[in-house]
């Protein structure tokens, strides 16, 4: 999708309307330039009241002279904030029809710039599938293009706005296509190749990859053992943007399974396929990295990647070995499907290394968290109240829930509970599944500078596996993966 935003009233192929609520005829901001065939069509529609204006609800019209129309909810005009805005855009999107052509034009009547935006961001947001894999005629869309008009006095304002969301958008669609991409082409190498290539497209970003032979010598115990019965061998991979910048910057850890068997624990066969998605955690890292970067962002961040296959195989991990990770705590193996946390506990003691002002990592952990909340909320978990306050209140701002969950000691010290290590990756029963989880990964966040008696850096953990991917009630994504948080962590990391 192409955006532009002008002022004016000529109307480039199809009108967008939206409307609120109790709207019985086009309101005059909507009106000039409009065919007349296609007004009074609309004004017979209204005055009726056939459409309705209940947010996210469409209706497409055609004047008889030509003229195009699509009229969009915005739901009661009391209510209609930048999320109503946002789904009213992406229902647009969701809800055209392709006799309506491939050039819009959106005329708001009274919105605020914020407002314009996000309407523009929603229709972006779901401006998008994952095709790369159909024969070039199947049903593949030309591109969009949309023009947002204002008054002269907003262009310059709305521009810059848009500009930003189109390059946080990006970040977005990188993560879904991340998601989406088939576990034998998106793989623990395949990755950090994309990685490594996209890095070449900004000079404030460089990205390491330690490879298997690397991680096994650094003492990536986790990492190595989940890893090491695919022949798509394990993989870290580090990006630094702006690492030259002084200061302290954040810190993004991701869980990055690209096909989660459980290994020797072996999943049962329904459904196994979804199990691509659970390198979500590493799309989020990456397109974060990459809407930070798109939009031009000046401070420093740092991400790591835990990249591994989970294959069940002769030279595979087994329930009951008993792995060192790089921190040097020893983790009892009870179940080699509890994975993710395998990986991150080397992911997260390895991130003290760039002493940062704080850590979150994203993880599709839990089956026991999609119990939890569903696949409306991401449980979100830290080791700072205050902190994890700041990331349930971005999440809010964007329209992306994130849920707070407890980090209690009874967990912790189930998860400590090894006869023979110092640490196991199965809580003792089934309850709690994704506090224990949390609570495992908290023994593996280091303290400032690794100081024995010092204070643990702020962490917070997202266990996205209710929401990275199967939410249907989002608006913003037809199907697949989702992308969630990509938006949050911009928010979060651009207005401090
Ligand atoms: N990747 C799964 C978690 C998952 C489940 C994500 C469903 C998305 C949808 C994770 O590695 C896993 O298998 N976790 C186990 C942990 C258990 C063995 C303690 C789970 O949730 O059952
Ligand atoms: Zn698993
Ligand atoms: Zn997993």
């Amino acid at each position: 999708m192409k955006v532009s935003v002008s002022p004016g009233h000529n109307i480039n192929g199809t009108l967008v309307m939206p409307l609120f609520e109790g709207t019985d005829a086009v309101p005059d901001a909507h009106a000039e330039g409009m065919h007349t065939s296609l007004k009074s069509q609309v004004n017979m529609v209204l005055g009726a009241n056939d459409f309705k204006g209940k947010l996210k609800s469409t209706m497409s019209l055609m004047g008889t002279d030509g003229g195009k129309a699509i009229l969009v909810g915005l739901g009661k005009s009391e209510d209609a904030d930048v999320h109503a805005y946002r789904k009213a855009g992406a229902a647009v999107i969701a809800g055209r029809k392709k006799a309506l052509g491939t050039e819009l034009t959106v005329r708001f009547s009274g919105a605020s710039i914020e407002c314009m935006g996000a309407f523009a961001e929603g229709m972006m947001l779901r401006d998008y599938s994952f095709d790369n894999y159909k024969a070039e005629d199947d049903d593949k869309e030309d591109e969009l293009e949309v023009r947002v008009t204002c008054d002269s006095g907003q262009e310059k304002e709305l521009s810059a706005l848009i500009h930003t969301l189109v390059g946080v958008t990006s970040g977005v669609h990188l993560s879904r296509d991340l998601g989406n991409m088939p576990p034998n082409d998106m793989y623990p190498e395949a990755f950090a190749d994309q990685a490594w290539e996209w890095a070449k497209n900004y000079d404030n970003v460089e990205v390491t990859i330690i490879n298997y032979d690397q991680a096994i010598k650094a003492g990536m115990g986790g990492l190595v053992a989940v890893g090491m019965g695919s022949s798509r061998k394990p993989c870290m991979v580090i990006f630094e943007m702006n690492a030259d910048q002084k200061g302290r910057g954040p810190m993004l850890v991701g869980k990055g399974i690209t096909f989660d068997t459980g290994g020797i624990s072996l999943k049962p066969g329904a459904n196994m396929d979804e199990m691509k998605y659970d390198m979500g955690g590493s799309a989020t890292v990456f397109g974060t990295m990459e809407a930070l970067a798109a939009t031009g962002f000046g401070g420093k961040v740092t991400a790591i990647t835990c990249m591994a296959e989970n294959m069940p195989a002769a030279n595979a991990q087994r329930p009951g070995d008993v792995i060192t990770t790089l921190s040097g705590k020893t983790i009892e193996v009870l179940n080699t499907d509890a994975e993710g946390r395998l990986v991150l506990s080397d992911g997260l003691w390895k991130a003290g290394e760039f002493d940062p002002e704080y850590i979150i990592d994203f993880a599709t952990l839990t089956g026991a968290c999609v119990v939890a909340l569903g696949h409306e909320a991401t449980g979100l978990w830290s080791n700072d109240d205050d902190f994890r306050t700041r990331i349930h209140e971005a999440g809010n701002a964007v329209g992306e829930l994130a849920w707070p969950m407890p980090l209690l000691p009874a967990f912790e010290k189930e998860m400590t509970d090894s006869k023979i290590a110092d640490t196991r990756n199965l809580g003792a029963g089934r309850w709690g599944g994704a506090n224990t989880a949390a609570a495992f990964l908290k023994q593996f966040v280091p303290n400032r500078n690794y100081e024995k008696d010092g204070e643990q850096i702020p962490w917070a953990h997202m266990d996205i596996a209710g929401t990275y991917w199967g939410a249907k009630t989002n608006t913003m994504v037809k199907n697949g993966a989702t992308g969630v948080h990509v938006r949050t962590m911009y928010h979060l990391i651009t207005n401090g």
